[in-house]
């Protein structure tokens, strides 16, 4: 396993939207290994294929909050949200592609999500609490959506341009 780079917004690969995946293969799995090690590595709960650099349909997550709690590293290839609750939750959202950077979003309380694992085979499950938060994040990503694109316009510009004096910054080092 090894940790891949993370992009920071704002990059063109962080707004094109993801390729379905054909096939589980080698690749992918090394792609979803490294992708498990690079979010808990940096530290974070969620993290799509497209903000390491990758334009396919997967997504790596963990939100097991409680201490001592087992990890749950979940792996999520071609996901899609079959359901979607009227009830909405507000969450402080953040991202590894923004780091550093806060702000609330209101999203559905409890989806139901469709996807392929690494065996291939179809699951479904309905995710609630933060679970239902970053699975919802970490969708948008795959459609070139950031979470600051739910802030209004001044805020968004406020950190994009936080993110290109960050990024002119780590250039220079
Ligand atoms: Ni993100």
């Amino acid at each position: 396993m090894s940790i891949r780079s993370i992009l920071i917004h704002p990059d063109p690969r962080l707004k094109a939207v993801a390729d379905p995946v054909v096939e589980v293969d080698k690749d992918l799995r090394k792609l979803a290994d490294d992708m498990l090690e690079t979010m808990y590595n940096a530290p974070g709960i969620g993290l799509a294929a497209p903000q390491v650099g990758v334009g396919k349909r997967l997504l790596v997550m963990d939100c097991v909050k409680e201490e001592g709690a087992p990890p749950r590293p979940m792996v999520l290839i071609n996901p899609e949200v079959v359901w979607a609750s009227d009830e909405t939750n507000v969450y402080e959202e953040g991202c590894l592609s923004i780091p550093d950077q806060y702000a609330d979003v209101e999203r559905p309380a409890e989806v139901e999500v469709s996807w392929m694992d690494l065996d291939g085979k179809a699951q479904k499950e309905r995710f609630d609490g933060l679970w239902a938060t970053c699975v919802q994040h970490e969708i948008d990503h795959l459609h070139g959506k950031l979470f600051i694109d739910y802030l209004k316009p001044l805020k968004r510009q406020m950190i994009t341009r936080k993110m290109v004096k960050l990024k002119r910054e780590r250039a220079r080092l």
